[in-house]
């Protein structure tokens, strides 16, 4: 547990800025701990959370996104409850962020197209398997032609995977912030709905 004392320790704009550099560094950054949090969507009977990457962060539109198949189970629960979570924790930082968010699916649209132009050959191969990510399978199997699995495909094959390929928007609602410290712990909500948008909470 930490005990220097951090400029973000009890300054509501420092941990604000503290937040939004650890989020932009997490796309930048391919070893951050913050750049793979925990999405968590569904309804009151099934809810479930799985691991991201992080791939956009827009501080004054106040978004993330990250991209995903189409075909994944998750799309159909975010279109029927938008409203999720993303979880975050920094064992270095010793920080955890809960961000409540309303997310949009983009698929063939504008903000899927500029994000595919962005994705290189090697991550799409992600969006190349046949059948969509959870269908059963009568043996083990990574769901990819063979040609593929050996990334044995150029850019212009990889071009079939956009037909699965989507970016799932989460505009920020709250953030709730936690940092772990010898001295004490300290806890705030940050919330971009309400005129008082900076709450200290017990830890
Ligand atoms: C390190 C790591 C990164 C991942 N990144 C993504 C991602 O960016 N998008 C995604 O849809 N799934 C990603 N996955 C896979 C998901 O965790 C999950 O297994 C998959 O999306 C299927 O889950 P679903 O059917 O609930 O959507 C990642 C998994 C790991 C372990």
């Amino acid at each position: 547990m930490s005990k220097e004392v951090v400029s973000y320790y009890e300054n509501s704009d420092e941990i604000k800025k503290k937040i939004w550099s650890l989020l932009t560094n997490a796309v930048l950054d391919r070893s951050s701990e913050f750049r793979t949090p925990v999405f968590i969507c569904g309804n009151e009977t099934n809810l479930d959370g799985r691991v991201v990457v992080i791939r956009k962060v827009d501080q004054e539109n106040n978004y993330i996104q990250y991209h995903s198949d189409i075909r994944s189970s998750k799309i159909e629960k975010i279109k029927k409850n938008p409203n999720c979570s993303i979880l975050f924790y920094g064992k270095e930082e010793k920080i955890q962020l809960r961000i409540k968010a309303e997310c949009v699916v983009n698929f063939n649209n504008d903000i899927s197209k500029e994000s595919w132009k962005n994705t290189g050959h090697i991550s799409r191969k992600c969006y190349l398997v046949e059948n969509g990510p959870g269908t059963e399978s009568d043996k083990p199997t990574s769901g990819l032609d063979s040609k593929f699995d050996n990334f044995d495909f150029t850019k212009e094959e990889s071009e079939a995977g956009y037909k699965n390929f989507c970016v799932i928007k989460c505009k920020i609602k709250s953030i709730e912030w936690l940092y772990l410290a010898a001295k004490g712990h300290r806890r705030a909500l940050i919330n971009f709905n309400e005129s008082k948008n900076f709450t200290w909470l017990v830890p």
